[in-house]
């Protein structure tokens, strides 16, 4: 029998429907949330990427803007960039769009972000309040990972969680995240033994590896939930996933489509950051 599709653009519109509710009351204080994205050089992929959240922005009723810099920058002009953003106040969410140019340190840009504007997360004060299980802003890609969890009716508590990938943006954060929630998690990597055995035995199987074709049906259990991470480009350039979705679908319970899975809630769930850090600074309470 076939997995029943986990429709991510739909359960992201949801998500937007919502906020409407937060927006209003923002309105209501004469606040609209502003996210501000920097993007550096011209990365093909990053251009879509931050197409597709400034259309989200525009679609949700934030302010959103895109601040370009030359690929050939150099580091003090981004983190005089990010100062000018921490202190001004209709900017509300921050966002360094990563990958970044050669010679540009990430790790430095990331951590120059006020924490209270860190709607990717990535700030060690952010991810740090996750570890203590008093989250902030959690990192969008598995936030939208556990929403979608969530919205499908998936049971976490007392399952099986297994992740492919332990970086820091979707791995360790999803890790903390699912235990925070009462799952058994393993997190494996390029340098598990016997990936399989740990793979069969997911309720939940979470693949973030970035591995077109990672996952075949004979690592998945029966029924599982299969929540696909990838986005790679196959050979004739079309977009898929780290899991082979014609195969694995005859065995999984449920399994997310790449596009339109684990994509479209990680949008949602920058747009929600956003509205939560306007929601902070204005006083409003949010959920
Ligand atoms: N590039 C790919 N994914 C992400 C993300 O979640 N945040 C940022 N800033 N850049 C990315």
């Amino acid at each position: 029998m076939s997995a029943g599709l986990i429709d991510g653009a739909a359960l992201a519109r949801e998500v937007y429907a919502a906020l409407g509710d937060r927006l209003r009351a923002l309105a209501g204080q004469g606040v609209t949330p502003g996210l501000v994205v920097v993007q550096i050089g011209e990365d093909p992929a990053s251009n879509v990427y931050v197409r597709n959240k400034m259309r989200a922005c525009e679609a949700a009723g934030l302010r959103s803007a895109v601040r370009q810099l030359p690929a050939d920058c150099d580091e003090a002009e981004v983190l005089a960039l990010v100062a000018g953003l921490n202190a001004e106040p209709a900017t509300h969410g921050i966002l360094v769009q990563l990958p970044l140019p050669a010679g540009l340190d990430a790790e430095r840009i990331t951590q120059a972000i006020d924490p209270a504007k860190d709607v990717d997360g990535f700030n060690w004060m952010n991810l740090g309040a996750l570890v203590a299980g008093r989250a902030r802003f959690e990192p969008c890609t598995p936030r939208g990972v556990m929403a979608l969890l969530g919205r499908a009716g998936v049971p976490v508590e007392g399952s099986r969680a297994v992740i492919l990938g332990r970086s820091n943006i979707v791995g360790k954060p999803l890790a903390l995240m699912l235990v925070n929630r009462s799952a058994t998690v393993t997190v494996c990597h390029t340098r598990t033994r016997d990936l399989e055995r740990h793979t069969r035995e997911a309720d939940i199987l979470v693949a973030a590896a970035g591995r077109a074709g990672l996952v075949t049906a004979a690592m998945v259990k029966r029924g599982a939930t299969v929540i696909d991470v990838g986005i790679n480009r196959d050979a004739s350039g079309k977009l898929v996933g780290d899991v082979d979705f014609a195969s694995v679908r005859e065995v999984a319970g449920r399994i997310t489509p790449v596009p339109g899975g684990v994509g479209p809630m990680t949008v949602a769930m920058l747009i929600e950051n956003t509205v939560l850090a306007a929601e902070r600074t204005a006083g409003v309470s949010g959920s």
